[in-house]
């Protein structure tokens, strides 16, 4: 039954896994990754559980954003490859058991884009409906920036057009405008089009950004919620299976209306961004209060649903929905170089370095997330424990190329590193310490741990499907959290403290339980009442599963 279900439902027991193909691995030595080196490591990838790739936008582009500027969404990025070889690509990863989920980047272009050449160029261009003008910025509420210090307002003048232009993110990406029909068509075709290249789904950008009608004229005539609806039943309609994944950076009461509310019928995955935020929290206390209320505050998801779980991607690790004092905290802890910082919001680090190293606390928060309830997405070199490059620009300090080896350009390419796309990683955290093939030697590596983890994620579907609750303990330092699903229950144990504890935990509803078996370390022990005693060491972490009267063991 298990697997029927978690085979039908492949988005919510999956471990996607995000990769940018311009930093992962360059097979023509021309210093920026493409994908014929993708293509290379797809039995690395599959190798390690990866059941979802995430690629972050190859499409053809100006670069300004990382290729989140895009001149043309029906392409590929002639530095990275061609449509023959995204192709390629899809076929193989799916050959290996791993489907292919593309960004969709839909909520502006780049300036560049002939779209936008041809709406600023003439008044009565057929594209000029396509963005959204105003002749005074004044008339409309006032919008925060998403880059405060890179951004002047979100309005900017174009002196061909004679009017101001929307741009939500920087002066170089105009906002589409979702009010015209004609762009609601042409991005339904830009999904039917990926979809019939091989995709199984999409990370959809900013959101609430691209439903936000804020400044367009015919507002009142478009339910953003419904077009997502339409959005989403036109996917469907096109490949069942298909799934969108949405970054809606809200709060948590929030989120709910991005599912479709009760009847999920809007994005299939939401990333976690509350849970997220006060992860960090509760590492920097030593606490993991802050955990257990930011998952009693989460509204139920609907059937089909699921969170999309994750510590770090390829933005800052945005902290704005904190209170000003919790961030400092955070930033005290993790980042308090002002050099760290990012928009007075965020880090741009990766997570070993935060956590100076320690492996055992690195290890407990990638357990954490593996048994959050959701769908953990790991970024590019997390499996390693790859660190920051904090000599790199903004964001791109955790851009850096994917570490192969200890030769010269980490084994990412073998052209001269001064001309790489991305600068690599120095140090510490450099590719001299971490790199994958000393770690796949090394039975006791971070990478080796990952798969046993992934592994086991992927046996245990509880966590991804099951109902899941907090289990009350009286040490602030546990977080114990118990997942049912289909008459199997599992528990899962992190201790945010450095100190060894004790803990309790009654296991309501379990009367007849008979054994637990500790998933992680293999060990097998009998019980005699609905309750668990266990002993965590200082950043310990358990996953224990239950074993009931006439239940079988699994191995
Ligand atoms: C969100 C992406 O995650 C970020 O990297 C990008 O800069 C903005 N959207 C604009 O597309």
């Amino acid at each position: 039954m298990s697997i029927r279900t978690t085979s039908d439902q492949w988005w919510n027991n999956g471990v996607f896994y995000c990769l940018d193909v311009e930093t992962f691995l360059d097979t023509d030595g021309d210093g920026c990754g493409d994908l014929g080196g993708l293509i290379d490591r797809v039995d690395y990838l599959a190798g390690i559980g990866v059941t979802a790739l995430w690629l972050m936008p190859f499409y053809p582009t100006p670069d300004r954003d990382d290729g989140y500027d895009i001149v043309d969404f029906y392409g590929v990025d002639h530095r990275l490859g061609t449509l023959g070889d995204f192709v390629e690509l899809v076929r193989t990863a799916r050959d290996r058991g791993m489907r292919v989920i593309v960004d969709l980047v839909v909520n502006h272009t780049s300036d560049q884009h002939p779209w936008f050449q041809s709406a600023r160029s003439d008044p009565s261009s057929p594209y000029r409906d396509w963005y959204v003008w105003t002749d005074d910025p004044e008339d409309h509420e006032q919008m925060e920036e998403v880059f405060p210090g890179q951004q002047k307002g979100v309005w900017a003048y174009d002196r061909k057009a004679k009017q101001y232009y929307l741009h939500r993110f920087y002066g170089h990406q105009p906002d589409l405008n979702i009010a015209n029909p004609a762009v609601r068509e042409e991005i339904a075709r830009i999904i039917g089009f990926w979809l019939q290249v091989g995709v199984s789904g999409f990370r959809v950008d900013a959101v609430p950004f691209l439903l936000e009608l804020e400044g367009v004229p015919d507002a009142p005539t478009v339910d953003p919620h419904q077009y997502l609806k339409e959005l989403r039943a036109f996917l469907q309609r096109r490949q069942g299976d298909a799934i969108l994944l949405g970054e809606v950076n809200l709060p948590p009461d929030e989120q709910r209306r991005y599912f479709g509310d009760e009847d999920g019928d809007e994005l299939h995955l939401v990333f976690n961004f509350s849970v997220m935020q006060r992860i960090y929290l509760g590492l920097a206390r030593h606490d993991a209060t802050a955990v257990e209320e930011a998952m009693r505050e989460l509204p139920p998801v609907p059937f089909d649903s699921q969170w999309a779980t994750f510590l770090r991607n390829h933005d800052e690790l945005t902290l704005d929905q904190l209170s000003e004092d919790e961030k400092q905290e955070v930033f005290d802890a993790f980042g308090p170089d002002p050099d760290m910082q990012l928009f007075d919001r965020g880090l741009r680090r990766r997570l070993p370095p935060m956590l100076g190293g320690d492996v055992d606390r690195v290890k407990m928060a990638y357990s954490l997330l593996f048994s959050l309830p959701g769908t953990p997405v790991l970024f590019y070199g997390e499996e390693i424990g790859m660190g920051e490059n904090l000599a790199a620009e903004g964001r791109a300090a955790v851009r850096t190329p994917m570490q192969w080896s200890d030769e010269p350009g980490a084994g990412f390419s073998t052209a001269d590193p001064g001309a790489f796309a991305a600068p690599v990683a120095e140090g510490e955290y450099g590719p001299l310490a971490v790199n994958v093939t000393d770690q796949r030697r090394d039975p006791d590596s971070l990478l080796n741990w990952f798969e046993r983890l992934i592994r086991r994620r992927r046996e245990t579907p509880e966590f991804g499907l099951g109902e899941w609750r907090i289990i009350d303990n009286d040490v602030p330092a546990v977080l114990a959290h118990r997942c049912d699903w289909q008459g199997a229950t599992v528990v899962a144990v992190h201790n945010f403290s450095p100190e060894p504890c004790r803990v309790r935990l009654d296991l309501d509803g379990l009367d007849d339980v008979v054994a637990v078996h500790d998933l992680l370390d293999g060990v097998r022990s009998d019980l005699h009442e609905p309750a668990l005693d266990l002993t965590l060491d200082g950043y310990g972490h358990q996953w224990l599963r239950l074993r009931r009267r006439g239940q079988r063991m699994t191995p």
